[in-house]
């Protein structure tokens, strides 16, 4: 049952990284190749998804009064507070919307599925809906199901709204990793894709200046920085102009990280460093990582199954220097009062999403 819990968290987690909720199981989306970029709310999309996908016409639709339909091409204007219909031919059809639908589950989000289409409605939609939707046809060979990704189609819809010019976001200080190796996103994004965005950095106060090349600005993603370094590092804003007074988005705090993606680097050691029968020691394993990345750990010891012992994980971030964080993510195990049993190997395994690293120990008795 716990397991279970526990098991529904990671999904939980997993699906808010990947930014978007997918009405179809995970399993059945084996095409689909998600990459996790700096900013935690871009996605990456399949090629495919492009403006009404791949063969023939968008499917994708928006029922307007009176049973007249429109086709949603690559991006489309609303307004807020009117409710939306979006429909999707087909008897079997996947969708996807702005994770935020299902980070708080919703009930102005429904969708149902009849014979002929699928009908996606969203009630009292406003600026924070903003984002991209999405849908698939899903077909079947028996039980194995796949996305089409030819007949895959979405439709950014900005819900413009002239006191929110930015998507509001629920996290008011939200924390950027910038690496060495790919673009970073600043994620600003706006409600009305007329507006004048530009990019400050709070202290010292200073325009980063978006001339497309380094700096890039996508209403649909927000700032993008293609080679950040070192020195993008401080606390930003964005502000964004139509008509009228400007206005400011939540702040953001870029971090430089340096450590490279990969297997978790981890060392393990224990204490006190000479062991008797009796004693209580403490076995401490360690991953160094990147600040997002989160790692699990598994333990062989040699009295498992047998011996009581007590497991402890937690994680903190480290500043290192002016430049560099790194994740410190431990597991701490505990074996109270040292029987014969306890003596031997001692192996940790640490598991991150880009690989597995095992460790071991000997703990011999003075
Ligand atoms: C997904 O994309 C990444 C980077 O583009 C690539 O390295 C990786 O092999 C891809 N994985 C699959 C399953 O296609
Ligand atoms: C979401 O809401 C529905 C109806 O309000 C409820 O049945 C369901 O259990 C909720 N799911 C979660 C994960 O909270
Ligand atoms: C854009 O700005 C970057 C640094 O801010 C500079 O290196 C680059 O040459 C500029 N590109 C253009 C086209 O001005
Ligand atoms: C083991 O860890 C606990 C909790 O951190 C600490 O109180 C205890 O002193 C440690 N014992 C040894 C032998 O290091």
């Amino acid at each position: 049952m716990k397991l279970w819990f526990v098991l529904c968290l990671a999904l939980l987690w997993v699906e808010l990284q990947n930014g978007d909720c997918q009405q179809v199981k995970r399993r059945k989306d084996v095409g689909e190749n998600r990459s996790r970029p700096g900013g935690k709310r871009v996605k990456v999309r399949h090629p495919k998804l492009k403006d009404g996908g791949g063969k023939g016409q968008s499917l994708l639709t928006q029922v307007l009064d009176k049973g007249r339909f429109l086709r949603l091409g690559q991006s489309t204007n609303l307004t807020p507070g009117k409710n939306i219909e979006l429909r999707c031919k087909g008897n079997s059809i996947g969708w996807s919307y702005p994770t935020y639908l299902d980070t708080f589950n919703d009930s102005r989000l429904s969708i149902k599925q009849s014979d002929k289409y699928s009908q996606l409605i969203l009630t009292s939609p406003s600026a924070a809906d903003t984002g991209p939707y999405s849908c698939w046809v899903i077909v079947c060979d028996g039980t194995e199901c796949e996305k089409d990704h030819e007949r895959s189609y979405v439709s950014y819809i900005y819900f413009t709204d002239k006191d929110n010019l930015f998507v509001p976001s629920t996290i008011h200080f939200e924390i950027v990793y910038l690496r060495p190796d790919r673009p970073a996103v600043v994620p600003c994004r706006v409600t009305d894709p007329q507006a004048t965005v530009s990019l400050h950095r709070e202290v010292p106060p200073e325009e980063i200046i978006a001339n497309g090349t380094q700096v890039t600005y996508d209403p649909t993603k927000g700032f993008v920085l293609q080679n950040p370094s070192p020195e993008h590092q401080g606390v930003f804003y964005c502000k964004a102009v139509t008509k009228g007074t400007p206005q400011i988005s939540t702040k953001y705090q870029l971090l430089y990280v340096e450590v490279p993606s990969g297997a978790p680097f981890v060392s393990l050691e224990y204490s006190p460093e000479s062991v008797r029968g009796g004693d209580n020691i403490n076995l401490t394993c360690t991953v160094l990582g990147e600040p997002e990345v989160d790692v699990s750990f598994t333990w062989s010891y040699p009295g498992q199954g047998h011996r009581p012992v007590h497991i402890q994980t937690s994680w903190r971030l480290v500043n290192r220097g002016v430049s560099h964080t790194t994740r410190v993510t431990q597991s701490v195990m505990t074996v109270e009062d040292m029987e014969t049993i306890d003596f031997g190997n001692y192996i940790c395994k640490a598991k991150n999403q880009h690989g597995e690293t095992i460790v071991t120990t000997d703990i011999i008795s003075k």
